[in-house]
């Protein structure tokens, strides 16, 4: 019969790869929402985590008091409003899902007005509190509010670009499991690289690049990429007015968190998707841009060119560059108009 402690490591290896663990402490901000909740349940289950700060303006407490009783070795604590600084004290990685999200009828753009300022202000506190912190950032629209946080950052003089993640992977997660539908095979065989930002048009995925998909052509093919790019949108629908992606979210959340905890840790080749700051449309004025990036011990340790394109994929990407442009400028303006 097996152990309960190797019970444990087979649920917890059905979830996350592990590697060399070494402790670290993890701050949910927004940890009370519709994706705070599982995402925070699901580091608590993540053997790299050592110790998990909840914050939120309303309810930390409760579900970290709810998630700690999970059998996991890692502590947890939650935090009420008035307690960031508290919170955010020797947090190694912070993941940022606090905000609104959509409801039907909205787009990713429509919530910069509440979203911009609680997404500055967080990251002013983490550039204060925990300045080495790596920032992963999940509030919408994330194409604006990374540059946010970086801008913000800039201003406090703390911005290591190597430490700053937009999330793009729930497109990543939904392009996997789509083309696995349409191609008959399971989502680990159809891992699609998914480049550029995270809503509608920008969303740029890279059948091409597959072996099962690269076969995919004409309706079926223009019907998958749609989807992908608005795959959120049929769940903004489907909850009719209860809220975005929220059990996904968290997934694709904690998918990536352990991603990077399994780079800060040594592993070598831990190569995902993400929206960084990124050299690689600079010369369009892109400043940040997502593509498959090596994690490592300093986070961002290798920027991946985009690859091989086919002929539809250079026409997304064309259709991506000026519509990320502007929601990047957005998000710069937004903080050079801050106080
Ligand atoms: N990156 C992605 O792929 C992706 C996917 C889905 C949703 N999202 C975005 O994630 C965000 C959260 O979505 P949700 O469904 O969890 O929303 P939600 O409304 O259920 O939860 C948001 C939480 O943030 C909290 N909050 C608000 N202001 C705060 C502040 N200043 N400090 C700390 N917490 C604060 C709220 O109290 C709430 O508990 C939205 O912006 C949504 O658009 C991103």
């Amino acid at each position: 019969m097996l152990s309960r402690a190797s019970l444990r490591t087979l649920t917890v290896s059905r979830h996350f790869s592990t590697s060399a663990r070494r402790e670290t402490k993890v701050a949910v901000l927004g940890a009370g929402g519709g994706i705070g909740q599982p995402l925070s349940l699901l580091l608590k289950s993540d053997p790299l985590v050592s110790s998990l700060s909840l914050y939120d303006i309303r309810g930390a407490p409760g579900v970290a008091a709810d998630v700690s009783h999970v059998d996991t070795a890692s502590e947890v604590k939650g935090y009420a409003a008035d307690q960031l600084d508290q919170a955010l004290e020797g947090v190694k990685v912070v993941v940022i899902p606090a905000g609104v999200p959509r409801k039907p009828g909205m787009t990713r753009d429509d919530l910069f007005n509440t979203n911009a300022s609680i997404v500055r202000d967080l990251a002013a506190s983490v550039g204060r509190v925990a300045p080495d912190a790596h920032i992963l950032v999940i509030s919408n629209p994330v194409n604006s509010t990374v540059p946010i946080v970086a801008e913000t950052l800039k201003k406090l003089g703390v911005f290591d670009p190597r430490k700053l993640f937009g999330v793009t992977t729930l497109d990543v997660v939904r392009a996997a499991r789509f083309v696995g539908e349409i191609t008959n095979k399971e989502p680990s065989e159809t891992p699609i690289t998914v480049v550029g930002g995270h809503s509608g048009p920008t969303i740029v995925p890279l059948l091409s690049q597959n072996a099962a998909a690269k076969g995919v052509n004409g309706e079926v093919y223009e019907k998958v990429v749609h989807r992908i790019q608005y795959g959120g949108d049929e769940v903004v629908k489907a909850k009719d007015g209860a809220g975005s992606a929220t059990l996904s979210m968290a997934y694709a959340g904690a998918k990536f968190t352990n991603s990077l905890l399994r780079g800060l840790n040594g592993e070598k080749g831990v190569i995902t998707p993400t929206f960084v700051k990124s050299p690689l449309y600079e010369d369009k004025g892109i400043e940040f841009f997502s593509s498959n990036v090596e994690l490592g011990p300093n986070g961002v340790e290798k920027i991946h060119p985009v690859g091989p394109l086919s002929a539809e994929e250079e026409k997304l990407l064309e259709a991506c560059i000026p519509e990320l442009k502007k929601n990047i400028e957005k998000g710069k303006a937004f903080v050079a108009q801050s106080a």
